[in-house]
């Protein structure tokens, strides 16, 4: 090879070429590369010894390192150092020096390598690896690794701290069999079976927990994730597992599942509780609709037998009907009767019958009723009464408080088939918020609670809902209506009371109706006659009934009473002896007598000569004409018939006892002119308006009215009715409450405010709103009769 073909290799080559003078090292050859690394040019070097390229040498330290060279000590000098460029910047630079002879001169060949990019490499990778060994010290995650053997290669220091062991320790062994080799239970676990180990031969990350035996022998739990390792070629070399002790986190995931589960509970139960609030809610809503429902029908129905009664009745006073047609309008007025008593049952549903509260001892009723319940239940069946003592006294009306748990008893009759125990308690209770949140339809307070209980065949709970509901009966055709139960939910509703029903099928079922407290007294006839032996003292009774039998009766009974007693067949005769002025006790009348003069006006009047006269009222009638705005006339004392001698004896010991102390039969001051004119039981005729949308009642009352020889003017509408006001002067009005054109509440007012003379009646099928009750009008209940009309019209004017 030719020298200047060498030279051009030197020249070309990829590392830097320095020649230079082993005796006064002066630059030979630098070849192009190390020129334009240092940025100097051959003329440059020329000039320049090695130690001026090489900061950390002076000439001295240089000339003493190579002498091992020259001294042919050594071979060549490998050494790293930094080479500075013209503009003073620095590179790392491996050296390879040797010495070389040419011809025979020495000289130093020096190649070198550029190795500040290796270096930075290097440092980079030392800083990394100082960081990797900070990060992997300081974590709190046990850091494990395994070579492809599965044998420990590595731990840091959160794991020595975990397992006890350092990693001296574990070096080079298997990790299962330092650290996991047992079940909590003592057996043995097989490292085929370990899914950290697994990893590396299946090459897959699994992740876990497992429980690790310490190296002082407890059982400690751990969460795992092992993952191969792989080299950069993608080779797995072996696992790297990380795991952390979770013996508190699994403590508290325990508690939080407890928590969660106790909060699940809690929810369903909530949710259960709701569910069925709703229910309940949904079933107090629909009663209540269909309350107002029946309420509205049995309104309408009274209208329309009001239109059938009433025309029937102006049939039957004709005398141009007699014979069969006699008889077969006589059917028809007694169909409508049947079809009152519906409505009547109807209303009470609704919660719209008139009721007259009372304070009443519900357990005197009970032990009064003791005789009726054993006729009613029969021979097999046993009855309990369980009256608390101090039980206190609740606001009802006792009549309608009877013929409820007469109902009640009738069922639970039913129910045992006429053999078994009925028991039947009275007790007080308290209803709290909590029975309250669980009965959204009761109220909270004190109430009297009466439990009717047998142990008949129970109601399958499917049926529970709908037995309060009207029509709702399971009894065959003909043997039951399905309205008791609903006559006892509108009677206790109405009452501001409450009603709960239990019952298990095969069982028996219990009956709870809950009635207001009152903290007043019964009144002091219903008192006295629980103590009291009701025999008379030979007081003097005026009988006035116009039924030549049943006043026979009344004559018998009063007599083995212990009365003396004086009859009269109307109420004329009846206020003719009262005027000869025989001294009388008591009045006892029947309501509805023919005749011109009205029972009450006689009682009126006999009262005005007799100031302590008693009076007691009797009817067939529920609805008649001394109950108004569904309440009995304030003191006004009645006998429902058909009565015991039992009941009659109690009622009057009552109503003598209220009418005080003072001898009977005083005479009366002197009378007015008017008062006289009333005895003698002259009507003047009366200018009436009849304000009613229904034209056949409109005609029949009108047609009525007129018959009593009153002057009758006619509005079909509130308008109508305002316009014969402004044109002419009545005495009175009978109006209707809803009319075409509006409710009668405003005109009611206008007319209660012009005039005081104006008398004022209403006559509807429903129940009297609030504000218009507040004027205590008299009120004429559809379907009426003639004699109510009669009476009515008679008292008010
Ligand atoms: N004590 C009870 N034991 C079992 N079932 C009862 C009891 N009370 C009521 N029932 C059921 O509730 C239904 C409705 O009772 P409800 O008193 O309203 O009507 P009824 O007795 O069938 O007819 P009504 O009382 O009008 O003659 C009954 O038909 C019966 O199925
Ligand atoms: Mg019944």
């Amino acid at each position: 090879m030719s020298a200047e073909r060498l030279g051009r290799i030197v020249e070309d080559a990829a590392s830097e070429v320095f020649v230079f003078t082993a005796d006064d090292f002066r630059f030979l050859l630098v070849n192009r590369g190390a020129r334009e690394n240092l940025g100097l040019s051959a003329e440059e070097l020329a000039k320049l010894h090695p130690w001026d390229l090489k900061p950390d040498y002076n000439e001295t330290q240089f000339r003493q390192f190579v002498q091992p060279l020259i001294d042919n000590e050594l071979d060549k000098l490998q050494f790293e150092t930094v080479h500075e460029r013209k503009d003073g910047s620095v590179y790392n630079v491996d050296v390879s020096l040797q010495l070389i002879t040419s011809g025979d001169k020495p000289m130093f060949y020096a190649s070198i390598r550029d190795v500040t990019e290796q270096r930075k490499v290097l440092r980079d990778l030392e800083a990394a690896t100082a960081q990797l060994d900070a990060i992997l010290n300081n974590t709190t995650m046990a850091v494990f690794m395994m070579d492809e053997h599965q044998h420990c290669s590595f731990m840091n220091r959160a794991a020595e701290e975990m397992t006890g062991f350092t990693f001296e320790e574990t070096r080079g062994r298997p990790l299962h069999d330092v650290i996991h080799h047992h079940h909590p239970d003592g057996t043995p676990f097989p490292i085929e079976d370990c899914p950290i180990d697994r990893a590396f031969p299946e090459d897959y990350q699994s992740q876990g927990e497992e429980v690790f035996i310490h190296k002082d022998g407890h059982f400690y739990n751990v969460g795992f994730t092992a993952s191969p390792m792989k080299d950069a070629l993608g080779k797995t070399i072996g696992t790297v597992i990380e795991a952390r002790n979770i013996d508190d986190e699994l403590e508290a995931r325990k508690a939080l599942n407890a928590f969660n589960e106790e909060l699940r509970h809690r929810v369903d139960k909530a949710m259960a509780e709701r569910e069925a609030l709703e229910m309940q809610l949904v079933q107090a809503q629909k009663m209540e609709a269909i309350g107002q429902l029946t309420g509205g029908i049995a309104h309408d129905f009274n209208n329309l037998l009001q239109v059938i009664g009433g025309n029937l009745q102006l049939l039957h006073a004709d005398p141009a009907i007699a014979g069969k047609n006699a008889e077969r309008v006589g059917h028809a007025i007694s169909g409508v009767e049947r079809g009152a008593k519906l409505a009547t049952q109807l209303l009470a549903f609704g919660r719209q019958q008139p009721l007259s509260p009372e304070p009443v001892n519900a357990g005197r009723i009970i032990r009064g009723m003791d005789d009726m319940f054993r006729r009613t239940l029969g021979e097999l069946v046993e009855i309990e009464t369980v009256v608390a003592a101090g039980l206190w006294n609740c606001l009802v009306d006792p009549r309608h408080l009877e013929n409820v748990l007469l109902n009640l008893v009738i069922n639970a009759r039913d129910a045992m088939g006429g053999e078994g125990t009925l028991t039947v308690e009275a007790g007080n209770a308290s209803l709290d918020d909590e029975y309250i949140q669980s009965n959204p339809d009761a109220q909270a307070g004190q109430y009297v609670v009466i439990a009717v209980t047998d142990d008949g065949c129970g109601i399958p709970e499917s049926d529970l809902a709908k037995v309060f509901e009207p029509f709702f009966t399971t009894k065959e055709t003909g043997k039951g209506t399905g309205l008791g139960l609903s006559m006892v939910f509108g009677f206790v509703k109405q009452s501001g009371g409450h009603i709960a029903i239990y019952s298990e099928v095969g069982e028996g079922t219990t009956v709870r109706i809950y009635l207001p407290r009152t903290r007043a007294e019964e009144p002091v006839g219903r008192r006295e006659s629980e103590t009291f032996v009701t025999k008379g003292n030979n007081e003097v009774v005026l009988v006035v009934e116009d039924d030549k039998e049943v006043r026979a009766t009344v004559l018998e009974m009063l007599s083995t009473l212990g009365y003396q007693a004086v009859e009269a067949e109307n109420a004329d005769a009846a206020l003719a002896i009262v005027n000869c002025g025989i001294a009388i006790d008591l009045l006892f009348t029947d309501v509805v007598m023919p005749g011109e003069l009205k029972s009450t006006e006689l009682a009126r009047m006999a009262q005005k000569r007799l100031p302590n006269l008693a009076v007691l009222f009797t009817s067939g009638y529920t609805q008649n004409a001394i109950v108004h705005a569904g309440r009995l006339d304030d003191g006004v004392e009645l006998i429902s018939k058909p009565y015991t001698a039992e009941r009659l004896s109690q009622k009057i010991r009552s109503v003598l006892a209220k009418a005080g102390a003072s001898p009977a039969g005083e005479p009366a001051p002197e009378k007015s002119a008017d008062e006289r004119q009333e005895e003698a039981g002259t009507q003047r005729a009366k200018r009436i308006l009849v304000v009613e949308d229904e034209v056949f009642i409109r005609m029949s009352l009108t047609e009525l009215l007129e018959g009593f020889g009153h002057e009758i003017v006619e509005a079909g509408s509130l308008k109508g009715a305002r316009q014969h006001f402004a044109e002419s002067e009545f005495d009175m009005v009978i109006t209707d409450l809803s009319l075409p054109d509006g409710n009668a509440g405003e005109f009611i007012r206008e007319l209660t405010g012009a005039s005081g003379d104006l008398a004022i009646v209403i006559a509807t099928g429903g129940v009297l709103p609030d504000d218009i009750a507040a004027h205590g009008l008299p009120v004429l209940r559809k379907p009426f009769s003639d004699d109510e009309v009669r009476e009515i019209v008679g008292r008010v004017a």
